[in-house]
């Protein structure tokens, strides 16, 4: 059944306190809960409406109304609801229900990951736990008596301050916890099991004294001091960039092992999927470590955005998840360097947010409609989300956005409310209308912004005509025009920014400029341009569009030279770059020599030269465009030419290149001495493993001999994987095995590690890709059961690694669809996610296009689809 948001409609029933008693055993746990309820306002006097819990996979047990017991005629039970009858406008409703966690493998609800209990309940995971108004617009207060067996759940906690704890006979315990702040049952937690604690304390702007603890598994004690310190980083920005401090006297974050996503925000007790708490140098990547910082951050923000101001349902998603990541993404700029965050995440919005919003699922940022909201934990909910954020951000101006949350903090704190209210805050502190701006919300599909400029000597004027259109997506064929805000300065001959003076305007706009562009077609006139411009647009991503420039090549090494804005001379090398491979791929299918265009090659080799440019930048600019990105931008993509193209490319620049890659390489040290986390340390690494990737390519003996020695001689993860990955990807089979084998052994016991080492194999682009794969199943490290071991393996082959799993007979196919009809049993959640490289059929040619559909009905005539998998095919099939 399909949930529209034109029919919210308030709750009938409110939920003032709710007490749980959870009785925890191995075989299975009693949920006894006691709902101090009332009838929500309306016609008082009237007749009361039936009173309608959610409720799934429940056993209930027992039912009473203001203490007397009721028989099962004054219900009604089905697989998600229970109903009753109430008597009276306000009420105690208690009710047992009997629930099996140890078999609970969808990891929804209550549920044991290894030795421990834990729960998710995002999005409607409550429900699984005992009949509830299980919406986030029913917020209620929450005590919660949690009791197990002493020895091996010696730490039993749940959300807010510990109340109460106490001993049982039979060497059983309990602890009660009690959370002040009313909630949504979305944000309930609790956790059993034998945990090792790590302390610490921040003390809050207004000096009050907060208790952090971190819990994880006693063998991982030493890889949480990164996501301590990470913690208290995110406390402190946000006191000083938003003024919102921390309401209650303990933070907790749990790590656990088998987690769907990256994390959780449960009120005051935060559960993380491992992969984002541990990270120690020798475990983990220093992209770990980043990632670990910045999903700190997001949960630890989401306590305002999300918990204390909440959704008035889950089409509003992104007005906490849009928000919150816009505000983990500045929190990160603010740590690490501004403008390679800016970059990786364009990047990544660009490879992946923009397929989506081209494929079957494309939705908009507040969707209309849905079937599963899991399925709408999407890239256009949190990262398009984002955008959308950010270029309120940027119209605003940095003080006036910073108003508008003020106000939407404070007149909505303890409130389930929409993203309409969050823009009425932001309007209403600024006197700002943003009606038209709200079509962002509203339309979904990428907008193309085509730009033309036209400069004019005898009138020293230079115009840009701006046009706007946007992609017909699922259920919306016209889309009005977007407000665009577009950023710019106009380039001199030497590459400095010239003054702007916009026609009709009295105040001149300085040297870089934001635009509104909110007409379908739109002009700009400057004034007093002394020199024909060279335009450079659309600075830091200044919007989620596909812009449209006939830049020449000769324009793009310029701007890769000489742009003053660091993300826009990235960008002309990567649209260089994406121009010359593009052109390349036609050349190929044409059956035609290959030949590269030389300026590519000296942008690389000036780059490489430039001191004055962060190391990290240096990597971003060599990286070329992915493959999944090339894919996006295709019209119908060609999987082999891409593919080749692409490697042929990076085989040229090495081997031109070999010696200044050599040179720098060398000049950035030998990666031994003391292992550093900082931005300037990782900049350095990532620079010098892109050249180790580019020096393996020119197959030359001391290119080998210098990556097994680094393989070898690491001091930390990120370089010993680098090694790892380059020789994974080249011809030489011994050492290759070798290092693959040592890894292996040394690790094992490193679950993290291991995910690592199946997906730099299930990624790797050799012949017989899909074989490995498939063995790699056998490994006894491997499970389906585990969602970090099925992306690792799983969704590294189908995403990552474009030649194998688009193998011309299909079978890289049929075996996602294989392993995604075995999810589906286990984990309805996983197995959707792993759909979505075969929902993207309509790129590939025909033969490759029926194979996928192929496999799609597949999946649809197999038994006991879920939802979450229904949804995903049947839409990508219409
Ligand atoms: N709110 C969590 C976060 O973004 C994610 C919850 C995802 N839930 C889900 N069913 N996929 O931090
Ligand atoms: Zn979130």
């Amino acid at each position: 059944t399909t949930i529209h948001l034109t029919d919210y409609r308030q709750p009938d029933y409110l939920i003032d306190e709710t007490h749980l008693t959870f009785e925890l055993f191995e075989d299975h746990a009693l949920v006894h809960s006691r709902l101090a309820m009332r009838a929500n306002a309306a016609g008082e006097g009237g007749a009361l409406p039936p009173l309608v819990l959610h409720g799934q996979d429940l056993v209930l047990q027992s039912v009473a109304l203001d203490e007397q017991a009721l028989t099962a005629d004054a219900w009604q039970v089905d697989d998600s609801s229970l109903t009753l009858q109430p008597q009276a406008r306000e009420f105690e409703l208690a009710i047992t229900t009997r629930i099996e966690p140890q078999n609970n493998t969808a990891l929804e609800g209550l549920y044991k990951s290894g030795g421990m209990f834990c729960t998710q309940c995002e999005a409607e995971g409550f429900r699984k736990i005992t009949y509830y108004l299980d919406r986030p617009d029913v917020m209620s207060r929450f005590t919660t008596t949690v009791m197990a067996e002493r020895g091996s759940y010696p730490v039993l906690l749940s959300n807010g301050n510990l109340i109460a704890s106490g001993e049982h006979e039979g060497g059983r315990h309990w602890a009660t916890w009690e959370d002040p702040f009313p909630k949504p049952a979305y944000l309930f937690a609790l956790v059993a099991g034998d945990l090792y604690r790590i302390d610490d304390s921040f003390t809050t702007m207004s000096g009050r004294e907060v208790e952090l603890r971190i819990y994880v598994e006693p063998e991982n004690r030493e890889q949480c001091g990164h996501a301590m310190d990470s913690l208290k980083r995110s406390m402190r920005w946000d006191e000083e960039v938003y003024g919102r401090e921390y309401d209650l006297d303990i933070f907790m974050i749990v790590a656990v092992n088998d987690f769907n996503m990256g994390a959780m925000e449960n009120k005051g007790l935060n559960i993380f999927n491992s992969s984002c708490v541990l990270a120690h140098p020798d475990t983990a990547t220093d992209m770990a470590f980043q990632r670990v910082e910045a999903v700190v951050a997001h949960e630890y923000f989401h306590n305002w955005s999300g918990n204390r101001v909440t959704c008035r349902d889950w089409f509003q998603l992104s007005l906490k998840e849009g928000f919150t990541v816009f505000r983990d993404a500045e929190f990160s700029a603010d740590m690490n360097s501004r403008t390679v965050k800016r970059i990786e995440d364009v990047t990544f919005l660009r490879a992946n947010q923009f397929a989506e919003d081209a494929g079957p699922m494309a939705h908009p940022v507040r969707p209309d409609s849905y079937m599963e909201i899991s399925n709408f934990y999407t890239l256009t909910i949190y990262e398009k989300g984002a955008e959308v954020v950010r270029m309120l951000h940027t119209l605003l101006g940095a003080e006036g956005f910073r108003k508008g949350t003020d106000l939407y903090f404070e007149r909505h704190d303890g409130q389930a409310v929409t993203c309409d209210d969050f823009i009425a805050a932001l309007e209403d502190a600024n006197e700002a209308d943003f009606t038209q701006f709200k079509r962002w919300y509203s339309q979904a599909g990428t907008p193309v912004l085509q730009v033309d400029g036209r400069y004019d000597a005898a009138s020293s004027t230079f115009q840009l005509l701006c046009r706007q259109s946007c992609p017909a997506t699922p259920g919306q064929t016209e889309k009005l025009p977007f407000v665009i805000p577009l950023r710019l300065a106009l380039l001199d001959g030497e590459g400095r920014e010239m003054p702007l003076q916009l026609a009709g305007e009295t105040q001149a706009r300085g040297t870089e400029t934001v635009l509104a562009v909110t007409e379908a077609e739109q002009l700009f006139v400057f004034e007093n341009v002394r020199e024909e411009p060279l335009p450079s647009l659309l600075r830091g991503f200044s919007a989620p569009v596909k812009l449209v420039y006939p830049y020449s090549r000769d324009d793009r090494v310029f701007l890769a030279m000489h742009d003053p804005d660091g993300f826009n001379r990235w960008e002309a090398a990567q649209s260089l770059a994406v121009d010359v491979l593009q052109g390349l791929i036609g050349i190929h299918q044409a059956g035609r020599p290959l030949l590269l265009d030389q300026r590519l090659l000296e942008v690389h080799r000036a780059v490489l030269k430039d001191d004055s440019l962060d190391p990290a930048m240096v990597a971003e600019i060599l990286r070329l465009p992915s493959e999944a990105y090339l894919v996006e931008l295709a019209e119908e993509a060609d999987v082999e030419a891409i593919h080749h193209v692409r490697d042929w490319v990076r085989r040229e620049l090495a081997t031109a290149l070999a010696e200044t890659m050599w040179s720098r390489f060398r000049q950035l040290g030998d990666g031994a001495g003391a292992y550093r986390a900082d931005a300037e340390s990782m900049a350095r690494r990532s620079l010098r493993n892109t050249l180790l990737g580019y020096l393996m390519l020119t197959e030359s003996s001391e290119a080998l001999s210098v990556c097994v020695q680094q393989f070898v001689e690491a001091g930390n993860m990120t370089d010993r994987q680098a090694a790892l990955v380059a020789l994974v990807n080249s011809p030489h089979e011994q050492q290759k095995h070798a290092a693959l084998e040592e890894f292996a052994q040394r690790w094992n016991a490193y679950p993290l590690v291991m995910d690592q080492w199946f997906s730099i194999q299930a990624a790797s682009p050799l012949p017989g890709g899909l074989e490995r794969v498939q063995g790699l199943m056998k490994h006894p490290a491997f499970t389906l059961r585990n969602p970090n071991k099925v992306r690792a393996l799983i969704g590294a082959f189908a995403n990552q690694n474009l030649a194998n799993f688009h193998r011309a007979d299909g079978a890289g196919y049929r075996f996602v669809a294989d392993q995604i009809i075995e999810l589906n049993r286990l984990n309805p959640q996983i197995a959707s996610r792993m759909l979505t490289p075969l929902t993207r059929w309509r790129k590939f040619d025909e033969p490759r296009q029926l194979l996928m559909k192929a496999e799609l009905a597949r999946i649809l005539a197999s038994d006991d689809l879920s939802p979450d998998v229904y949804e995903v095919v049947s839409k990508s099939l219409a």
